[in-house]
């Protein structure tokens, strides 16, 4: 299928989408979670055809053997006077208690959505040769990517990726980004510029909702190394129709490395599901317009768990193609994170030993998506340490 050789990878890329172009009926073993990770809501119910059909599918089918049949879902949070404090109450609500949130009233046009959207569908359905000339490796991720991960004969995900840096400014390389459709460069400049000062807004509400006080809404941000040395990347999912959605995932479960993500999901296909405290899987049901917004493993670490960040996971379907775009909003990665000092106190000692970013990250860039285990290994780290730092 695909014979221009590893390029780093363990074993020869083979795209999804090619896969499941070719028409096959069953999938290759390579891609069969073992039955405790495989969904277990009905993948085939996801496709959003009629307002009737909506809230129908869910329920009763959770790990936990959910009687009740109450739909849950992740809260909305409307950002349309971002600065009140009535909107660090809810986001900080949110961030405690889900991790993730709907944003609306974001502040980012819907035509601008829309045409980010169609210009990487745009990508994704050029000739094979042509993307092939922008495959990736894994010392930077950066280009088309089929895996996250590099251990050899480890089970994949049913999807295909793009994966690009935005800032900081020496990382940020547009010959690495496709130069087909002809818009797509410029709209993935403005769409990340859009949502990065999105980024700056929601991370002022959360750090308001965080720390009382004058500055309080900076404290954040000033974390992170500055709004300016904020890095932001992009990876745009491309999950091919599959034709035995029940078997596999789109993308396993993971909590993101970084700051922050805000997802820009499918309008009409859902499959994006996140792990409730108590267990259970819940599927978002995307409100038009919003974009999904979560906290990564950097923020539950600077917050010492105050915000958490959370597993979630992808499921596909066999009759629609679902395309998602993730920003991943991430601190200076040369800084050694540790748990804020407002945040510490005898009651509550830091839970983390400070690392940073750039040896965070190469975790989840060697072992591929693994739950929470990461942040929690982190953790156990802390706990192990004498002079407890
Ligand atoms: C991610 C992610 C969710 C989705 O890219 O980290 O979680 O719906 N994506 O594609
Ligand atoms: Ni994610």
């Amino acid at each position: 299928m695909d014979d221009e050789g590893t390029a780093g990878w363990p074993e020869p890329v083979v795209r999804v989408q090619s896969l499941s172009e070719s028409g096959l009926a069953t999938i290759p073993a390579r891609y069969v979670k073992p039955e405790s990770e495989r969904p277990n809501t009905n993948p085939n119910k996801l496709v959003v055809t009629t307002k009737e059909e909506k809230g129908e599918e869910e329920g009763g089918e959770g790990d936990h053997h959910q009687t009740n049949k109450t739909k849950m879902s992740i809260p909305v949070v409307d950002l349309s006077s971002p600065r009140a404090p009535a909107t660090a109450r809810a986001v900080s609500a949110a961030c405690r208690e889900w991790g993730f949130f709907q944003a609306v009233n974001h502040g980012v046009s819907g035509e601008l959505l829309r045409r980010c959207r169609r210009v990487w569908k745009g990508f994704f359905h050029l000739p094979m040769e042509v993307k092939q000339r922008y495959g990736n490796s894994p010392a930077t991720y950066e280009g088309y990517g089929s895996r996250l991960g590099v251990e050899k004969g480890a089970v994949l995900d049913w999807g295909d990726y793009y994966f690009l840096h935005v800032r900081p400014p020496h990382l940020h390389d547009t010959d690495k980004w496709p130069h087909l459709p002809p818009d797509l460069r410029e709209t993935t400049e403005e769409y990340s510029r859009e949502v990065a000062s999105l980024c700056g807004r929601l991370m002022a509400a959360m750090s308001a909702g965080l720390l009382v006080g004058a500055g309080g809404e900076r404290r954040l941000a000033e974390a992170f190394g500055g709004e300016e040395a904020a890095g932001v990347c992009v990876r745009v999912n491309y999950y091919p129709r599959c034709p035995q959605p029940e078997l596999t995932l789109g993308l396993s479960s993971h909590s993101d490395p970084g700051g922050m993500t805000v997802l820009l999901a499918d309008d009409r296909v859902r499959g994006l599901q996140v792990r409730h405290r108590a267990g259970n899987w819940v599927t978002v049901d995307p409100v038009p317009g919003a974009l999904i917004v979560n906290v990564g493993d950097q923020i539950q670490v600077l917050t010492n768990a105050t915000y958490r960040s959370v597993e979630h996971r992808v499921m596909v379907n066999a009759e629609e193609e679902r395309l998602s775009v993730a920003l991943f909003y991430n601190p200076r990665s040369d800084l050694p994170l540790a748990p804020m000092p407002e945040l510490i106190s005898p009651e509550r000692p830091p839970l983390y030993k400070p690392m940073t970013f750039d040896e965070y990250r190469l975790y989840i860039r060697r072992k591929g998506p693994r739950g929470k285990s990461q942040v929690e290994s982190l953790k156990a780290a802390a706990g192990d340490d004498d002079d407890g730092r």
